[in-house]
This record gives C-alpha cells, sequence and structure tokens, in this order.
C-alpha cells in the first residue's frame, strides 16, 4: 500500500479492549487529580517568574490567552480520547484521521515533548531543593545548582532526580491514584499557603507599570518579550490533562468522568494559577519574581515567613517528581505503540518480564532527560517543549474535525460543544504560541522533524505494520 494511502481504522481503536487487563475502577475524582497532577508543576512554581520577567504584571494575562487555548485543546481531546480509550494519544488519533505520515509527524514531536517537559521539570525541581537546602543551612556549591546558561558549571540536583525517577519507572514502580490524590493536595495544599500569606501584602503599585514590553511578542536577543511572547512560554503551566486520556481504559463510564477529569482539571488549575499570579505580582515586584529559580518560596521569604517558604520548597521536592513520572511514563508508551505498529524498532521497547515495563528505553529516555536538565537553560528548553505541544494540540484538533466530516456517525461518548469553532480556536490559538516562540526554538523543533521526516523514509515507511500487512 502506498504510504500516503496509509491509515488505521476507527474500529481498531475505539473498542475497549474485552482482553484488557485494566479494570474499570477509576471514577471522575481520581480522573481530575490524574489531571491536576499532570498539570500542576514547574509551571506555575517556577516559570511564572521567567514570564513576569518576560511580559511584566501583564505576565496574568499571558495565563489568560495560554489557558483558554489550551481549554479547547482539551475539549478536542476529550472527544478524540473517548472515541479511542487507547494508548497513543494524538499519535493515535492522527493514524486514525490523517493517515501514517502524519501520525509519524506527531509520534516524532510526541517523543521530544515529553522528553523536554521531563527536564524541565527536573530544573524545577532543582530550584526548589537547592532553596531548600540552603534553609536548613546545607552549603552546595552553586556551582553545581545550574547549568552554563544559568550562570553555573552543571546542575547535579536535575540529573539526580531525572536519573531516579527513570529508574523508579524502570523497576516497575507507578505511583497508584491513592498516592496520586495525596501529591495533588500536597501541591494545592501549597499553593493555598501562597496565596493566604501573599494576598494581604497586596500592593497595587506593583502592577505599574502593566506591560513593560507591551502585548505582543517581542523578539530581543533571543527571548520573545511581551505578553504574547510571555503567552507561549507560560503555556507550559497547562499542559498534562492528557495524562487523564491515557487512564481511559480503566475509567467506570468514560463518556462522563473523562469529560469531567480533563474539563474539570483544567477548569480548576486555571483558576488557581490565576489567583497564584495575581498573589505572586500584587506582592512582589516582577524583576525581583524573574531573578529567583525558586520563586514562591522567595515571595515567602521576602514577606517574612521562612516556615511557609521551607513548606513550599518541602511540597515541591516532594510532589513535583509525579510530574516528571507522569511524562516520562508517556514517552515510554507512545515509544511502545509505535513500535508496536512497525514504525520504531520494536527491541527498543521490549518489556522486560520482571518489570513490565520497557526498561532499555526507560534508562536511555532518563539520560537524555539527565543530560538536556543537566546543561541547558530553562526557558529555553520550556520553549522546545511548547512547541511540540502547540503542534500536537494544532493535530488533534484537526483530527476531531476530519472524523466529524468522514465518520459523523460513529459513537462519540463526548461530544465537544461547538465543535467547529472550538476546533478553529485550538487550532488558530496554538498556532499564534508558536508562531510568538523564538526563532532559535522554532528552528530546534524544526531541525527535529527534518531528522524525523528523513528516519521515516529511511527506515518508518518500509518497516510499517500496514505496509507489510
Ligand atoms: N504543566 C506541567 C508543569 O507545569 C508540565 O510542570
Amino acid at each position: 500500500m502506498a504510504f500516503w494511502n496509509r491509515r488505521k481504522s476507527l474500529e481498531s481503536v475505539s473498542a475497549r479492549q474485552s482482553h484488557s487487563a485494566l479494570r474499570p475502577t477509576l471514577g471522575w475524582p481520581h480522573l481530575m487529580c490524574l489531571g491536576i497532577g499532570g498539570i500542576v508543576g514547574t509551571g506555575i512554581y517556577t516559570l511564572i517568574g521567567v514570564g513576569a520577567g518576560l511580559a511584566g504584571p501583564a505576565v496574568i494575562l499571558s495565563f489568560v490567552v495560554a489557558g483558554l487555548v489550551c481549554a479547547c485543546a482539551a475539549l478536542a481531546y476529550t472527544e478524540m480520547s473517548t472515541m479511542m480509550p487507547m494508548a497513543g494519544s494524538a499519535y493515535t488519533y492522527s493514524y486514525v484521521a490523517l493517515g501514517e505520515l502524519p501520525a509519524w509527524f506527531v509520534g516524532w514531536t510526541l517523543i521530544l515533548e515529553y522528553t523536554v517537559v521531563c527536564s524541565v521539570v527536573a530544573v524545577g525541581w532543582s530550584g526548589y531543593a537547592g532553596g531548600f537546602l540552603r534553609s536548613v543551612g546545607v552549603d552546595f556549591p552553586e556551582a553545581l545548582l545550574a547549568g552554563p546558561a544559568a550562570g553555573g558549571v552543571i546542575n547535579v540536583p536535575a540529573i539526580v532526580i531525572a536519573l531516579a525517577v527513570a529508574a523508579l519507572l524502570a523497576l516497575g514502580s507507578r505511583e497508584s491514584a491513592t498516592v496520586n490524590m495525596i501529591l495533588v493536595f500536597v501541591k494545592l495544599a501549597a499553593l493555598a499557603t501562597f496565596i493566604a500569606l501573599a494576598i494581604p501584602a497586596f500592593d497595587a503599585n506593583n502592577f505599574e507599570p502593566f506591560a513593560p514590553h507591551g502585548f505582543g511578542a517581542k523578539e530581543i536577543g533571543d527571548a520573545k518579550y511581551g505578553m504574547m511572547g510571555a503567552a507561549a512560554l507560560i503555556f507550559f503551566a497547562f499542559y498534562g490533562f492528557d495524562a487523564v486520556s491515557t487512564a481511559a481504559e480503566e475509567a467506570k463510564n468514560p463518556g462522563r468522568d473523562l469529560k469531567i477529569g480533563i474539563v474539570g482539571s483544567m477548569v480548576a488549575c486555571t483558576l488557581i494559577y490565576m489567583v497564584v499570579a495575581a498573589a505572586a505580582i500584587g506582592s512582589t515586584r516582577t524583576d525581583v519574581l524573574a531573578a529567583s529559580s525558586e520563586p514562591l518560596a522567595m515571595v515567602l521569604r521576602g514577606l517574612e515567613h521562612p516556615g511557609a517558604a521551607r513548606w513550599i520548597g518541602i511540597a515541591a521536592v516532594v510532589a513535583l517528581p509525579t510530574v516528571i513520572m507522569a511524562f516520562m511514563y508517556g514517552q515510554s508508551r507512545i515509544f511502545f505503540v509505535m513500535a508496536r505498529d512497525g514504525l520504531l524498532p520494536e527491541r527498543l521497547s521490549a518489556v522486560s518480564e520482571s518489570s513490565g515495563t520497557p526498561v532499555l528505553m526507560t534508562m536511555v529516555t532518563g539520560v537524555i532527560v539527565a543530560i538536556i536538565a543537566g546543561f541547558l537553560p530553562l526557558q529555553r528548553i520550556a520553549e522546545v517543549a511548547n512547541a511540540g505541544t502547540l503542534v500536537a494540540f494544532i493535530a488533534v484538533a484537526i483530527c476531531m474535525l476530519v472524523l466529524r466530516n468522514k465518520a459523523p456517525n460513529a459513537p462519540r461518548p463526548f461530544r465537544t460543544p461547538a465543535a467547529t469553532l472550538v476546533a478553529l480556536g485550538a487550532i488558530i490559538g496554538c498556532a499564534y504560541l508558536f508562531s510568538s516562540l523564538p526563532r532559535v526554538t522554532i528552528y530546534t523543533f524544526l531541525i527535529w522533524n527534518a531528522i524525523g521526516i528523513a528516519v521515516y523514509f529511511i527506515y518508518a515507511r518500509h518497516q510499517s505494520g500496514l505496509a507489510r500487512a
């Protein structure tokens, strides 16, 4: 079959697997916690400071823009994941709706995204770990707490946490829904503490000048400043709800539970983020926020609450690794599905009999995540992760439109309201945010995908299961 005609059938991915070993035990509260667990991480804990440096107080509007775009994408995601409750997410939807080559492109993009997200969260974790160590009197050399671009030599804590999470995953441990619920509670309790202590110090003067770099995206050096430039970065804080769709096979009532899980976790996080951002900016000048690698803890120390600052540090140190775990697991799963389809070497994703996980792949991912986290600057890698995610979200919205057209009567446990409008919102919004990324990020993304297309034509096109069928 010519490669441009290769598509998976909707039937092959839409049925709940009758032989699935997974029992449907999760209700919407679990799924909502799974979503919040994947979403709340380095974005709100650390990148809020970087965003404040790019946009000034207008970063609060950056949160609104990124949240709205993500909400549109989340709705499209919900429709697709309830229609095709199978591993592989955007890659699988693209294989059905758009064909093999677009699916390969999306899968290759997701591999980059998931890997780099793990590195970003590892660097964010390191900022809080370093602050916590200092607060208890441990003198860890500054040069070993940051990569070269951030004035250090190598970011040792980021490397350690990346390898530790990879090792845990390789041993076959996944945190249970209950542990996840507890950690979500810890993360949210820390944010609630922050809000309660920062709001009384609110000073409207801190909002002046509101948008020192304007409302667009203005390239200065290798960063994009302004409200939209910051939105393209802050977007990082909002994704992670795809974690919910990976549990589709375990939902008691997928139509209802996935919908509440994905949309509910998005809405809850957007509201929490808005209040945290208002509290941070209202209590501290944005240039001060921008200079810290642990901005929330730094704000509380500045307000003379050292105990609460330490608690926020502990919460971040304990709970952020679960975001790394969620994305590293997602990465191995995408790789696994692509290998099962013949597009990547099956040997790489071979599952170990004792742990039930793809050990080799997980450790290779862990080492790559560690190298990126150890040496590259936080802002740059967060933007690369966003580039991949934005393109995957565009693909999911296109898939929704295509399937509404090609399979209008296929069962849809969840139908996105005003689907065309929502899909266009996601496509145009994501495309605009993508164009607001710095040029160097866009080039990095293009080079990665040029390599991907070459691998497709040299290897995957011939090895594809559909080609050999
Ligand atoms: N949204 C996730 C975070 O902020 C990726 O860490």
